[in-house]
């Protein structure tokens, strides 16, 4: 026996099994799923909904893990669409803190929006440690991720499979930090990094959709937020798919996306988080304790704002002018300006003094919101009309209708559809 030709031949065959072995290893996955959300904002719970509480981090979980569990060990890429992350004080700071928890937990992709960017991005990395956050066209940020699907192989070796680019858009948003073209960034994230195919993802109008879908070749997929837009199915635009998902993080949505060695596959769910869907207890322990924290903080600044009422004028409360201004009070207490103060749970702020300012009357003013003795929650009379006491022998604070009296509040950022005489229409009274 030629015992040197059979170790070779061993060798050989080892050899071979080890590097086949490798290359199934190294082999890519033809399929991954992406797992979208958005409009996450301070909706940490399921709130924020006048019809059916839906949404929530907890809610949110129980959808990723059954997601992960269910599709055979396929990689699933959580994506935050935007808009997340305010300013507004230390009750509102926690709410970001814990959304960039949840997201470097889960192993999100973030992307930014106008409203985020009021922040500053050294900010944002500070109340979002180690999340990855993508903008393209924003300097010192990311705007774009690849994933490869299909083929095999390291680096330059190997069949590389089919490149797909998920790019991240925003455009400037009405109060918002002012953001370039996204179409722009779009034909420059393309140029700089070609790829088979693209996601859009983004906050982003209609009218910026129907001009991305012009581009060649058109995004695979867009996944959009813009003001109160939502789909509650998937929608075809011609080769290309789009999914609105706005709404106040009440939505999750998936693509599961296939490469067939020809071309990409996109198969898109969107599913509403209402009560059905159940909540992973620990995320939501979590939460309720930040919730805690949020409040607590809140009440202690909005202690030090409590001063007394300067002599001859003290807030009555909008009771106070029902007796003799019944009309006028029947149509206030019909308004948003009425539930000003109830409104802010809706972002778990009913205490923060830097919403009060707009959403009460006369916050931390001497005798205003907040009196232990007299109700001046919502944007009450005397927001608008001056403190009531000594009147009708006194003459009430009288301004048009107009930016000098709505303007401290109906801020572009707050209220970027206003408009003085269509809003006045809706709150006249006399
Ligand atoms: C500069 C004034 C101002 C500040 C500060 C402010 N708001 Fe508002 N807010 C407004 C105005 C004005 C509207 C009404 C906008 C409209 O309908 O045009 C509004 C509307 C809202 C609404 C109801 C609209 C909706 O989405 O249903 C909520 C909720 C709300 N604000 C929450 C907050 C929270 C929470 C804060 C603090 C983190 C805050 N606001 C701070 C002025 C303000
Ligand atoms: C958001 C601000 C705002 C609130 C809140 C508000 N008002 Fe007014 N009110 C106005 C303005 C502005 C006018 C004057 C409009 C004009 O004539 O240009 C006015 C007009 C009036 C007038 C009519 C005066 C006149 O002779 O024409 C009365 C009375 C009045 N308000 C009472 C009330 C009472 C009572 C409440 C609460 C139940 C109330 N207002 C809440 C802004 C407000
Ligand atoms: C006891 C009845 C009475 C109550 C309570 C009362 N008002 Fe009046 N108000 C009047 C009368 C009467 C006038 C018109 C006579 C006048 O000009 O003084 C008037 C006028 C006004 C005007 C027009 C501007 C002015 O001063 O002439 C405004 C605004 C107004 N009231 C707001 C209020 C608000 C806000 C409250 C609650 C804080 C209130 N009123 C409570 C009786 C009342
Ligand atoms: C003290 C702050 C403040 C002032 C001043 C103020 N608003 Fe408002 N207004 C608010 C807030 C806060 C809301 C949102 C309340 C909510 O939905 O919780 C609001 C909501 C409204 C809405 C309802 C919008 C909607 O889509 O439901 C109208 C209309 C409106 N304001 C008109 C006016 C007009 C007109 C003036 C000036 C005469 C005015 N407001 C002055 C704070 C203010």
């Amino acid at each position: 026996m030629n015992w040197k030709a059979f170790f070779g031949f061993i060798a050989l065959v080892v050899l071979f099994v080890a590097g086949v072995g490798l290359l199934m290893f190294l082999r890519r996955p033809s399929a991954m799923t992406f797992f979208f959300t958005a409009d996450t904002q301070g909706y940490l719970v399921p709130c924020g909904c006048k019809v059916i509480p839906a949404g929530g981090l907890a809610r949110r979980a129980t959808v990723l893990d059954a997601l992960r569990k269910s599709n055979g060990g396929e990689r699933v890429v959580p994506v935050e669409v935007t808009h997340g992350f305010a300013d507004r004080g230390p009750g509102r700071a926690l709410l970001n803190e814990e959304m960039g928890r949840f997201f470097a937990r889960e192993g999100y992709l973030v992307g930014l929006g106008s409203y985020d960017l009021l922040l500053g991005i050294p900010a944002l990395r500070e109340a979002a440690p180690g999340v990855p956050l993508y903008l393209a066209g924003e300097k010192g940020l990311p705007g774009s991720k690849e994933f490869r699907l299909g083929g095999w192989g390291w680096g330059p070796i190997g069949d590389q499979g089919a490149r797909l680019r998920v790019i991240f858009l925003a455009e400037t948003a009405p109060g918002g930090v002012s953001i370039g073209d996204p179409l722009e960034a779009y034909r420059r994230e393309v140029a700089e990094h070609p790829s088979e195919r693209t996601i859009v993802v983004g906050q982003l109008s209609p009218k910026t959709l129907t001009e991305l879908f012009k581009m060649q070749p058109p995004p695979l997929l867009v996944v959009a937020q813009w003001q109160t837009d939502v789909t509650s199915m998937p929608q075809a635009v011609g080769p290309s798919w789009v999914l609105f998902m706005g709404d106040r993080g009440r939505r999750s949505a998936t693509a599961r996306i296939q490469w067939t060695g020809k071309e990409f596959n996109v198969l898109p769910t969107i599913r509403y988080l209402g009560p059905e869907v159940a909540s992973v207890p620990a995320v939501e322990r979590e939460v309720a304790q930040v919730l805690d924290q949020v409040a607590a903080v809140n009440k202690a600044a909005l202690a030090k704002l409590s001063h007394p009422a300067a002599p001859g004028r003290a807030y009555v409360g909008s009771a106070g002018c029902k007796t003799c201004h019944a009309e006028a009070h029947k149509t206030w207490s019909l308004s948003s300006h009425a539930r000003a103060t109830a409104d802010l749970a809706i972002d778990h702020q009913q205490q923060n003094p830097a919403c009060l300012q707009c959403h009460a009357t006369a916050l931390g003013e001497p005798g205003g919101y907040p009196q232990a003795s007299v109700d001046l929650a919502g944007v009450g009379c005397e927001a608008c009309h001056g403190p009531g006491e000594g009147h009708p022998g006194r003459a009430m604070e009288m301004q048009p209708a107009g930016p000098q009296a709505c303007g401290a509040c109906h801020t572009p950022r707050d209220s970027p559809l206003f408009d003085a005489a269509g809003y006045w229409k809706l709150i006249q009274h006399k």
